[in-house]
């Protein structure tokens, strides 16, 4: 009896069972969980990373224009190795001759965006050369990248009206911070200024088509790092504030903190004097507390800070800010 059941309960589970019941008692029950199959190994994966609230996280979007480049991979290499994510708007001419910079943007968290074709003046074009700019950077970003299409866009010198709002179909991304790295070329120059001027909320404009540029970036984000900023895409920075079409936006401005209360508890410790940079609105407006800007930003038009994700309101800008190029 003993020998039929252990022949038995080599087969499957049912024949450890019948073991179990025939053979009884506490060594019997025993035999049976030691050769009960064995769990099926675990391969769920683990929930992808939670997205990060920049209401109540401090963030910053940094951004890239006109590559990308031959600098392009070295940048994503920096950005990995500190784990930040950053916005690319990209020229759609650019696209194919490093199209495996472009999968690898996706790839590692990184948003890809729309710069135009060739970085014309949008508003000295007609809404027909506006759409096929948009329509064909869109596409060819698009095959690169292995099927994602852009949702943002930045018009080239930030140079927008509503008509070409209207043709772009898309919202407009500004910038809250121009490093003006395209004119200077100094890596130490723009490390300082792509620190020390972030602002919560903020969207900082650098070009990877420059080599200063990418060599600053290092810097940049150990010190926005030791600032307290995490890094996201423009759409993280946007999270929950959806943005229009056509509508020009340069930054994202949290709520403000609660107000303290006025008389503290009893037994309660001294309030500390609030510092700058929680998350209170920012008044100053974008751009000039740049001492080394000769030109405003465009965002330097904007008077005051608009409520949290509402759109900056409408550019009236023509021309290249300062009437340079920054290419
Ligand atoms: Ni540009």
């Amino acid at each position: 009896m003993a020998s039929a059941g252990l022949l038995l309960a080599g087969g499957c589970g049912h024949a450890a069972k019948k073991d179990a019941r025939t053979a009884g008692g506490t060594a019997g029950r025993q035999m049976a969980a030691r050769q009960r199959p064995a769990p099926p190994p675990v391969t769920q994966k683990p929930p992808p990373p939670k997205p990060v609230d920049c209401d109540h996280v401090k963030c910053v979007a940094l951004t890239f224009d006109d590559g990308p480049g031959p600098y392009t991979g070295r940048l994503l290499d920096t950005l990995k190795a500190h784990d930040a994510h950053a916005t690319f708007f990209m020229l759609g001419e650019n696209v194919h001759p490093f199209s495996g910079l472009v999968r690898r943007m996706v790839v590692e968290g990184h948003e890809v965006a729309n710069h135009s074709w060739s970085h014309p003046q949008l508003t000295a074009l007609s809404p027909a050369a506006v759409r096929s700019q948009v329509k064909r950077t869109q596409d060819a970003i698009a095959t690169a990248s292995g099927g994602v299409r852009p949702t943002l866009m930045r018009p080239p010198y930030g140079a927008t009206n509503k008509q070409v709002g209207h043709a772009v179909a898309m919202p407009l991304i500004m910038w809250s911070v121009d490093t003006l790295d395209w004119r200077y070329r100094n890596a130490a120059r723009n490390a300082r200024v792509g620190v020390n001027e972030p602002k919560r909320g903020g969207i900082v404009l650098f070009h990877d088509i420059h080599k200063p540029s990418v060599d600053s970036i290092p810097k940049v984000l150990e010190g926005l790092k030791r600032r307290g900023f995490t890094f996201v895409t423009v759409s993280e920075l946007f999270r929950g504030k959806p943005l229009k079409p056509g509508q020009s936006y340069s930054e994202s401005v949290p709520p403000a903190p609660p107000a303290a209360p006025s008389s503290p508890a009893p037994g309660s410790p001294t309030p500390t004097p609030s510092t700058p940079e929680t998350g209170a609105p920012t008044t100053a407006p974008p751009g000039t507390s740049a001492p080394e800007s000769p030109t405003p930003s465009p965002g330097a038009s904007t008077p005051s800070t608009p409520a949290p994700g509402s759109p900056a309101p409408e550019s009236t800008t023509t021309g290249p800010p300062g009437g340079s190029v920054p290419r």
